[in-house]
């Protein structure tokens, strides 16, 4: 695995900042947190402009309550956000072409990424899951059966890293890890052999 410290100098101060982090502190968030964070991921670029998100910001302690308690027990520490977001979607709300280019996940990520770097920005933490359970939770937001419930980000003030389990503090504190770059980018065509 690639180490991230090389390359601090040379990226974007955002992108290098950015990490999942787990530490996560209970203060609650502001209104205009919230709506930064919204604005930012709905700035993202989608297919034919699309805007096939749908986020459901959940801060209600009931309902966040029974989502927490749904979690797998690897995603303990998301249990002391005060704010979740569900992304929803659903895949005619984006293009569907030929050659099995279907576009709405895709395009959700960007919108996520881009939450992400707007969170970091502000200096919060902003982790996304998939980790949770979807039937617990589609149904405390009321999700609509077409649509898919495709990820949740756990967001809020960082926290005190001493609150972690041991293996998760360590990853927390140390540095990003990444497949070397030439397993992962050929030039001129698709170097097959490296697939997966
Ligand atoms: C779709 C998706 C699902 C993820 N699910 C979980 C999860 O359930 N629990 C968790 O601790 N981290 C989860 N992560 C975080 C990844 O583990 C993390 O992004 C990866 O280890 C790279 O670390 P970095 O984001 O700090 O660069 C998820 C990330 C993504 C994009």
């Amino acid at each position: 695995m690639d180490r991230e410290s090389s390359q601090k100098e040379v990226l974007n101060e955002l992108i290098m900042r950015r990490r999942s982090k787990r530490a996560i502190s209970e203060e609650e968030l502001t209104e205009a947190d919230l709506e930064k964070l919204a604005r930012a991921a709905h700035l993202a670029p989608s297919c034919f402009n699309n805007q096939p998100w749908r986020f459901v910001l959940v801060e209600e302690s009931a309902k966040l309550g029974r989502i927490k308690e749904s979690l797998p027990g690897g995603n303990y520490w998301a249990k002391k956000a005060p704010l979740i977001v569900a992304v929803v979607s659903r895949q005619d709300m984006d293009c569907e072409l030929s050659g099995g280019r279907i576009y709405y996940k895709f395009d959700c990520g960007l919108a996520v990424e881009n939450l992400l770097l707007q969170a970091t920005e502000m200096g919060l933490v902003a982790h996304p899951i998939a980790g949770f359970n979807p039937e617990v939770t589609r149904e405390v937001l009321n999700i609509p059966a077409e649509f898919d419930l495709i990820t949740l980000v756990v967001i809020g003030k960082p926290g005190d890293p001493e609150e972690l389990s041991d293996k998760h503090r360590e990853v927390e504190l140390g540095e990003r890890k990444r497949l070397p770059l030439e397993d992962v980018v050929s030039k001129n065509e698709f170097d097959d052999l490296r697939a997966g």
